[in-house]
Parts: C-alpha cells; structure tokens; sequence
C-alpha cells in the first residue's frame, strides 16, 4: 500500500475527535427538535435506553472492526473475510457506510451554513448593517450557496491536514468550548419565567407513549444518527486508534460524552421555548403541537438571545459560532470516510483525493439546495432513516458472524488486560450477533408496517 497512516497521539485526542464527530447538530438540533415533537420526556427516555442498549454496543463494533483492520472501512472487514462471499459482503457494507457519509455531509453542510449565517447576523446587526443582517438569515439560494460552500471549504482545509494536525488538534480545542458554553446557557434560562414548566415537560415522561412505533423509529434513528454509526466513520477512526488502548472505557466514554451533550442541549432548548412562550412568542398551535417544527431552534433561540439586550448579540453570536464548530468537528469526520478509502484502495494523495471528495459533494448539496423543498428531506430520510441503521445492522453482523470469535475477542483484550473478567467479555459478543440485528430489525419493521 505504501501510504503511512496517521494515528491519533493520545487517548484524549481519540475520545475528543470521536467524541466530536458524535457531537454536532444531531445532539443540539436534532434531538430538542424530536423530543418536543414526540412528547417530551417519553421519547427521552427511550432514547436515553437506546442509546446505551443498542447504539453502543453498535459503536464498540465499528470501532474495533477499525482498530482490528487498521484500513479504511471496506479493507478492514475485507481483512476479517475468509470466502470470496465474505469480501465481496465487507466491500458493500463498507463501501455502503462510506456513500452514506458522503450523502449525509451533503445535506448536513447545508444545515451547519444556516448556523453559520446566524452566527453573522449578530455582527452585522452589531455593526448597523440592517440589510446584511436581514439577507444572512432569509432562507435564499444565494445565502445557502455561500454559506455551504464557506463550510465545505473548512471542512476540506482541516482534513487536508490528515490526522494529528487536522482532526486532533482542532477536536481538542473546540470541544471544551462548546461544553462550557452550553452550561452557562442552561444556568441562565433556568432563572427566567417558564422554565420550570418546561423541565417538567422534559423530565416528566407520560409512560404510555413510549412504545408508540414513530417514537421508537424516531429515537433509534436520532441514537445512530448521533453516534455517527452506519457511516464508516467510527471504522475508520478507530483505526487510528493505538493498540495500547482500553476501547471498552474508550467507547463507553465516548457515548457518554455524546449523550450527556444531547441532554444538555434538552435542558437549554426545551425550557427555553416555555420561556419564549411566557413571553408571547408563538411556540406551540392551540392543540398543543408545535409550530416551528425543525426550525425551533431559529425560532426559540433568537427570541431568547434578544431578550437579553446588547448581551445577547454576544451570546447568540458565540452560541451560532459553536455551534458551527460542533458542526464542524462532526463534517471532518464524514469527509474522512470517503478519502482515507480513496488514500489507500486507490494510492490518490490525501490532498487530492480530500480536494475532489470536497468537490464532489458540494456538488451534490448545490443539487439539494436549488431543490431544497423536496431533496433536503428525501435525501435526509435515505440517509439517516434508512442507510444508517441499515449499515449499522451489517456492521454488528460481520462482527458477531463473519469476524472469528477468537481474533475479535482478542481485539478486545489488547489493552485491556482484565477483559476477561468483565461483564462486556461475556455479554457484548452474543449481544451484537444475536440481540442487536434483531433489535434494529425490529424497530424497522414495526414502523414500516
Ligand atoms: N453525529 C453527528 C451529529 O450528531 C452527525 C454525524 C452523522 C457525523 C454521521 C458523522 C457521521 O451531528
């Protein structure tokens, strides 16, 4: 092959690159946006059980394919394939996982543009151009195309720069900002008139709506989504992962990182819009149904950061630029996929092959964006409905099926010499082959019919 591979040089850089191409939209968009429209505090708490059942034990297999095949997706499960049947089914579930990244960049950079075009709005307003103000955040072509090509091009800059210099160093820095952030948020709103009314709607589940069929659907999907499962991502990223590391705590670390941000955003965004209620924004229809619908967070924000003044200028300026950053540290890691596979099956140098990849897809958002009404959704539904737990479903079975029990086990104990007598050696292994697939399968099922 003749490529060096990059590796990432530190176990905190690992847990905050993965842990940044897990946090992104999906945790504070994404998931205060599902939850206010499937009855609060029951889809949380299907989605927190979902999460840690399904969704990590998914995560942990990707992530070990990846370490085991030190490759890209498709040459890692080709590694563990004896039969000409078995490479030839790693090569669709890879490649698939791979298409999939590609397909979900394309819209979710269209997503992190309106972020940052909200995070311009403040400083134009700032600086008393009403007009630039007001065309940043109408929801034109024009905008789209310059904001989603503005992002795509730091997308393609940071993963240019490969492994340790690109993913790392900015995941690290980045990620600790966001978190803080949210926190203070979250300590303000809590003084503000309604907010208690919306932790009681946050935290206070009405049990017999949880096994409804949309809400399942719903959570599973938010789960893989924001675990970046299904998309090849985990595999190789987890490759690049030193066989020093303990990836049972890795994982596990991870997942919490990314559920305990999703619950964040929760507290900031749902009493926030009781709080933005109490103030006569309208939030919710007569019936009770919200009326911003995945626009929320435009609705609800925006009227919570004028509320504090000239101050909010600043907030919602630093809210929008970290969120952009979330988005960022999540969009690298779906470029990632599709290049270190054209790196290593097709010898293209990492800077080609990122520039093109970039080209590529921004291509493909440009089709979205001048079809936006119908091609947003449809291509977001393929992708993240249908690809991603599809792919992840595969992943748990080439682990559990086609991976030989004893290589996969010792996987597991490589830096982790105790394994053996953990609860994780004896449960994971039965669990991705038989109770995962099954599962997700399930879940599909049950809301297709
Ligand atoms: N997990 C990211 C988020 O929550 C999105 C993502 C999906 C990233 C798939 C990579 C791959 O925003």
């Amino acid at each position: 092959m003749g490529v060096s591979r990059g590796e990432f040089s530190s176990r905190i850089g690992f847990i905050m690159a993965a842990a940044g191409s897990a946090v992104g939209l999906g945790n504070i968009w994404g998931f205060p946006t599902q939850t206010a429209s499937n009855g609060g505090a029951a889809f949380v708490l299907v989605y927190l059980v979902l999460a840690f059942c399904l969704a990590y034990p998914a995560f942990m297999a990707e992530i070990l394919i990846g370490r085991y095949g030190q490759a890209n997706a498709v040459t890692s499960m080709q590694k563990m394939s004896r039969s000409i049947f078995q490479k030839r089914f790693a090569f669709v579930v890879g490649f698939g996982g791979i298409i999939c990244a590609a397909l979900i960049l394309s819209f979710y950079g269209i997503l992190a543009g309106w972020m940052m075009s909200f995070a311009v709005e403040p400083i134009a307003l700032f600086m008393g151009a009403e007009n630039v103000a007001e065309w940043v955040v109408g929801s034109t072509v024009g905008r789209n195309v310059l904001f989603t090509s503005i992002f795509m091009l730091l997308t393609v800059f940071i993963i240019r720069s490969g492994v340790e210099n690109g993913i790392e160093k900015w995941s690290k820095r980045l990620m600790p900002m966001m978190i803080g952030l949210l926190i203070l948020l979250i300590v303000y709103v809590m003084t503000l008139e309604g907010a208690a009314q919306g932790l009681n709607a946050y935290l206070n589940p009405d049990i017999s709506r949880v096994l409804e069929p949309d809400l399942l659907l719903s959570a599973l999907g938010q789960a893989f989504f924001s675990l970046s499962l299904g998309t090849s991502v985990m595999v190789i990223y987890g490759s690049y992962i030193s066989k020093q590391e303990n990836m049972v705590t890795i994982g596990a670390q991870v997942t919490l990182i990314d559920v305990s941000i999703a619950f964040l955003a929760g507290l900031l965004i749902i009493p926030s819009m009781y709080v933005a209620q109490a103030q006569g924004v309208q939030i919710f229809a007569d019936d009770g149904s919200l009326i911003a619908g995945p626009a929320l967070v435009f609705t609800v924000l925006p009227s919570l950061f004028e509320g504090m003044g000239t101050l909010g200028l600043f907030v919602g300026l630093a809210f929008f630029v970290l969120m952009s950053v979330a988005a960022l540290t999540s969009s690298i890691s779906m470029l990632e996929g599709p290049v270190s596979y054209l790196v290593e099956r097709h010898e293209i140098e990492r800077k080609t092959a990122t520039t093109w990849t970039g080209i590529g897809i921004l291509a493909i958002s440009f089709v979205i964006i001048f079809n936006i009404s119908f091609m947003l959704d449809f291509v977001a539904t393929l992708a993240t409905e249908y690809g991603q737990p599809i792919i992840a479903m595969l992943c748990c079975v080439f682990a559990g099926w086609i991976w030989q029990r004893n290589s996969l086990l010792e996987e597991i104990k490589l830096g982790y010499e105790e394994a053996e007598s953990s609860l994780f050696w004896k449960i994971w292994p039965w669990y991705i082959k038989v109770v995962c697939p099954v599962a997700i399968a399930a879940v599909f099922i049950h809301s297709l019919l």
